[in-house]
């Protein structure tokens, strides 16, 4: 937990969350306390986490085969982020709503939150992920085949933006629901790509849109901070979208964003 950053309740201004705190604890508005009179006025990390594990422990029970291919992807090297389990569970609810017979991702790594993903397909629906690293893939592919998902998805190597402007080509699709999850600095060309390739009614989602806050930094010279915000800008320019973005709690404070494609 790297959660440095105590967070007020009501707060709208102030040291960005995850930043380095120049002026140290900003007072809360006197305004801001009425419904809120009586709760804790400080929201901290252990706190956050706890709240996490609590909702972790009571809504998403553990699962054999997807917990073995989180250890399957750390004993092959793969890095540890993979969504949360929390965050796995919510990306499931999220394409269930739209009742998905196609469904893309970009970015597999072992195929976490594929799996998640998959399993919201309507009978007979099928998963494209998007992967550029061979032996992501292969673990993926493993992963994949022991929570029984083989069938329904199928893995594709190299760089994603390449991948999707062939499929885009190719008249591939319209998905139902988009997942976004590759490399941030290319966030906006991806985003484009699965426009073209959703339905009206679509849903496109995309992880890492917070970064533990740096994405409040304009000026930061981080290419998948100025990635994702200038992606994050994006989805509020867009005509054809309706956006939010939801916090959420990873070893930093994250976010994943949620757009719904108009017609
Ligand atoms: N969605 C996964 C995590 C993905 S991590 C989960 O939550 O379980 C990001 C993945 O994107 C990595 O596996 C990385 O190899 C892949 N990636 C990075 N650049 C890419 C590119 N240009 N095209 C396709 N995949 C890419
Ligand atoms: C990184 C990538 C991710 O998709 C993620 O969820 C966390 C970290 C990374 O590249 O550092
Ligand atoms: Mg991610």
């Amino acid at each position: 937990m790297r959660l440095a950053t105590e967070v007020g309740p009501g707060r709208r201004a102030g040291a960005p969350l995850g930043m380095p705190d120049p002026g140290g604890p900003e007072e809360v508005p006197a305004a801001d306390a009425g419904p809120e009179e009586g709760m804790a006025d400080r929201i901290d990390a252990g706190l956050l986490e706890r709240v996490d594990r609590y909702v972790e422990e009571l809504l998403v029970p553990a699962d054999a085969a997807l917990d073995e291919g989180l250890r399957e992807a750390a004993a092959a090297g793969l890095p540890d982020i993979a969504v949360s389990p929390n965050q796995g569970k919510l990306l499931h609810l999220l394409a269930r709503l739209v009742r998905p017979t196609r469904i893309l991702e970009v970015g597999t790594l072992g195929g976490y939150s594929t799996a998640w993903l998959a399993r919201a397909l309507e009978p007979g629906g099928r998963l494209v992920t998007l992967e550029l690293e061979p032996h992501h893939a292969a673990v993926a592919r493993r992963n994949l085949a022991r929570a029984g998902l083989d069938g329904r998805v199928e893995v594709r190597v190299g760089p994603a933006v390449a991948t999707l402007r062939a499929m885009a080509a190719a008249g591939e699709g319209p998905f139902d629901v988009v997942f976004i999850d590759a490399d941030k600095q290319t966030y906006p060309e991806y985003l484009d790509l699965a426009l073209a390739l959703s339905r009206p009614g679509a849903v496109i989602l995309a992880d890492n849109v917070i970064r533990g806050g740096r994405v409040l930094d304009a000026s930061s010279r981080d290419p998948q901070v100025q990635g994702v915000r200038r992606f994050n800008a994006r989805l509020a320019a867009h005509p054809r979208l309706d956006s939010i973005i939801l916090p959420i709690l990873r070893d930093q404070l994250d976010g994943v964003s949620i757009s719904l494609v108009r017609a």
